[in-house]
């Protein structure tokens, strides 16, 4: 929408990596949420073996993933946002959902279908032991960004 607010680093030219944490402190702990660059909050987390980075705040209402659970539907990893269960796919940050074939067929038969990318993605990288953060500074708005302004930043402070 028009109140979208601007995407993260679109004034730069250069990608720039943000040190997170050490490696060994964010496997140990599975997620890490930080304010990055001053102007974004991601979710760093590592589950089976793999880091991935995404906004915290999530698409739909802004819940705070850093507290869903990761869930593998239809063979795609997800987190599941704990305030009304979206599933996030964590390599696209793909909003997925559940559609029935034909409502009339019994049993129903369900699939899993995508409603494209909602929730932004960032660039994890590991150098010597420190893990990264590179912002996902693509010009295309995703729905995710209506939930990194300052409002929701300060409201998640003061939590
Ligand atoms: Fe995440 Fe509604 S806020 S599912």
């Amino acid at each position: 929408s028009s109140m979208s607010p601007p995407p993260p680093s679109s004034s730069t030219t250069t990608p720039t990596s943000h040190f997170i944490g050490k490696k060994e402190d964010i496997v140990k702990a599975g997620r890490v949420t930080k304010l990055v660059n001053g102007c974004r909050d991601v979710l760093v987390l590592h589950h089976q073996g793999q880091l991935h980075a995404m906004d915290v705040r999530c698409y739909h209402a802004g819940g705070a993933l850093q507290h869903g659970d990761i869930e593998e539907f239809n063979g795609r990893l997800c987190i599941v946002c704990p305030w009304h269960k979206y599933k996030i796919t964590l390599e696209e940050g793909e909003g997925l959902y559940q559609a029935v074939d034909d409502p009339t067929v019994r049993p129903l038969r369900t699939y899993w279908r995508s409603k494209g990318v909602k929730q932004r993605i960032h660039k994890v990288t590991e150098v010597n032991g420190g893990v990264y953060v590179t912002l996902n500074d693509s010009s295309e708005v995703i729905e995710s960004d209506t939930y990194q302004t300052e409002r929701y930043r300060t409201g998640l402070k003061a939590q």
